[in-house]
């Protein structure tokens, strides 16, 4: 029986063991994928066992998305430009980091059809998941990318992976089409992002890489104001769908089962 894993630290909230299960058990694949609460020193020794084939694929969260870097033999290009691994896979004896999170998020707009090229996009945050987000919207053609983050310098680092960002400072609320909240803030229901939405008008975008609770006051706000709003929960299910591809060679399907496995 083959093993796949989620690292991270906190895990417990994880859903990806529930999703590949399912999918796993749904494509009669023999394997098992279960989540491993890690600290720092554990990553070498752990992703050694990639290469010696007793865990055949590993899961990279928060924190350790770019920790696990120096212990990789060969990044794909994806995770070598965001300098973020979350796929992580044995092939021709070197242990290979792979980024799914950019096509997650991709996939994620594809689902609701929504077109972000020539739109000018408004990120908050400047952690994990960032990096890809922004890969994603210079692949996918956005006119322009700001970034605000409460700790600035933070968010000029990623001007030195990415020269085409433009910051500003926090509590700066300059023009959009697409506002994204790539901070954490939101995931205790009662949390407030403290900037003032307000006079954001209508008909722009909120997006929330959040997807539980299903809906943020940021997403609650942005509806309110009669704006398009959508949560993480997609662009989760679409980056754990191609870890699957990678691993697995198959395309696990995405429906309605799917969607509701992750509710209850
Ligand atoms: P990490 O920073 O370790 O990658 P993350 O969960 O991916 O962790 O990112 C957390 C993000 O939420 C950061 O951008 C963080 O801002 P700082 O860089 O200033 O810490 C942001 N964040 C967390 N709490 C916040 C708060 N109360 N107000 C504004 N931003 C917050």
């Amino acid at each position: 029986m083959k093993k796949y894993l989620v690292i991270g630290n906190p895990i417990d909230h994880s859903l990806s063991p529930k999703l590949h299960n399912y999918w796993i058990k749904n494509n009669s694949i023999d394997a098992i994928y279960e989540k491993k609460k890690i600290e720092d020193d554990e990553i070498e020794n752990l992703l050694a066992k990639i290469k010696n084939k007793t865990i055949h694929g590993i899961n990279v969260t928060v924190p350790f998305k770019k920790k696990v870097i120096p212990f990789i033999d060969k990044l794909s290009l994806e995770s070598d430009t965001t300098q973020s691994v979350n796929t992580i896979f044995e092939e021709n004896d070197k242990i290979i980091g792979h980024n799914t999170d950019i096509e997650g998020f991709e996939n994620s707009l594809n689902h609701i059809k929504f077109n972000i090229t020539g739109k000018k996009v408004l990120i908050l945050g400047a952690g994990g998941v960032v990096p890809s987000i922004i890969y994603a919207l210079n692949k996918m053609k956005s006119s322009e990318i700001i970034l605000s983050n409460r700790t600035k310098a933070k968010a000029e680092k990623l001007k030195d992976l990415y020269k085409n960002i433009n910051i500003v400072n926090w509590g700066e609320l300059p023009n959009f089409d697409v506002i994204i909240n790539a901070t954490s803030v939101g995931l205790n229901s009662n949390q407030e992002i403290g900037i003032d939405l307000s006079k954001t008008g209508k008909n722009k975008f909120f997006f929330d890489v959040i997807y539980n609770p299903a809906e943020t006051n940021f997403l609650k706000l942005g509806k309110k104001l009669g704006n398009k709003t959508e949560n993480g929960k997609m662009m989760f299910i679409y980056q754990a769908q191609k870890s699957f591809q990678k691993w697995h060679k198959i395309l696990p399907n995405v429906n309605k089962e799917v969607l509701d496995l992750l509710d209850d």
